[in-house]
């Protein structure tokens, strides 16, 4: 199984530790391609809106955004590990997702990540981690990636994992492994309702539009390269 990691720190604390036990279950019989934000990916979205209106290779962070997109496709599971900040995915995190709304439904996306399974790790001081993890399953689900499954890790003692109780640890770690046993197996995903309904109301609204556009708008042209929609 192809896996990719995201980690949305480059500090080696207590996402990176979450991040380790989750794959130490999987890394035996896995490929893993692992980028750490915001080394990996060190620049926000411009706004020149050049990857909508033209193509993401012109996109002036390619050269960083390209490897990781590719990365992503060619993986079987995806693991997006973070912090939370301020409640919400911190913005390192946010940066990449920006740099890949152009693959949403609304504009392009690959048909290979509606076959894709996607986990999103959490930790922070307190429990309240929703708002973290929906900013990155948001982006996953408008991507088309069917099957999305969330952990949370309270810390609740302390923001250091080398100073928390070797029983909270040992219980994150525990719970960690837990979920990585699901992925052992490496199937597919199915395609979900979710799915299937984002993708035919965003074929409506791509095959209406198409019709009165001359020239078709990148997006539309895409749409109909892949058959999707008619002329
Ligand atoms: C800028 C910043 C904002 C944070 N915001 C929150 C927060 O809103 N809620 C919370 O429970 N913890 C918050 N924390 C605590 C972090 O979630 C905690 O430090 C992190 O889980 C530790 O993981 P790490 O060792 O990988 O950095 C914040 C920490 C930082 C540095």
């Amino acid at each position: 199984m192809k896996v990719t990691v995201i980690t949305g720190t480059e500090v080696k604390g207590c996402t990176y530790h979450i991040k380790e036990a989750f794959l130490e279950v999987l890394r035996e019989d896995s490929e893993i391609t692992e980028y750490v934000l915001p080394k990996d990916l060190p620049h926000f979205c411009t706004g020149c809106k050049t990857c909508f209106m033209k193509s993401e290779v012109f996109c002036p962070h390619a050269s960083w955004v390209g490897p990781i997109w590719n990365s992503i496709l060619a993986a079987d599971l995806l693991v997006f590990a973070c912090p939370v900040y301020a409640l919400r995915a911190p913005g390192q995190m946010k940066a990449l997702l920006d740099h890949l709304c152009v693959h949403w439904m609304v504009h392009r996306p690959d048909e290979r990540m509606f076959g894709k399974k996607a986990v999103v790790l959490t930790n922070a001081i307190g429990p309240l981690q929703k708002g973290a993890q929906r900013d990155i399953a948001t982006s996953l689900r408008w991507m088309g990636v069917p099957d999305i499954r969330k952990l949370g890790a309270p810390l609740m003692v302390d923001a250091f994992w080398t100073k928390l109780p070797d029983k909270r640890r040992e219980a994150i770690v525990r719970r960690v492994h837990r979920l990585a046993e699901r992925y052992r197996d490496g199937s597919p995903a199915r395609r979900s309702v979710k799915t299937k309904v984002l993708f035919a109301m965003t074929r409506m609204m791509h095959q209406g539009t198409a019709r009165n556009e001359d020239p078709l708008s990148a997006d539309n042209q895409y749409w109909l390269d892949k058959g999707w929609i008619k002329k």
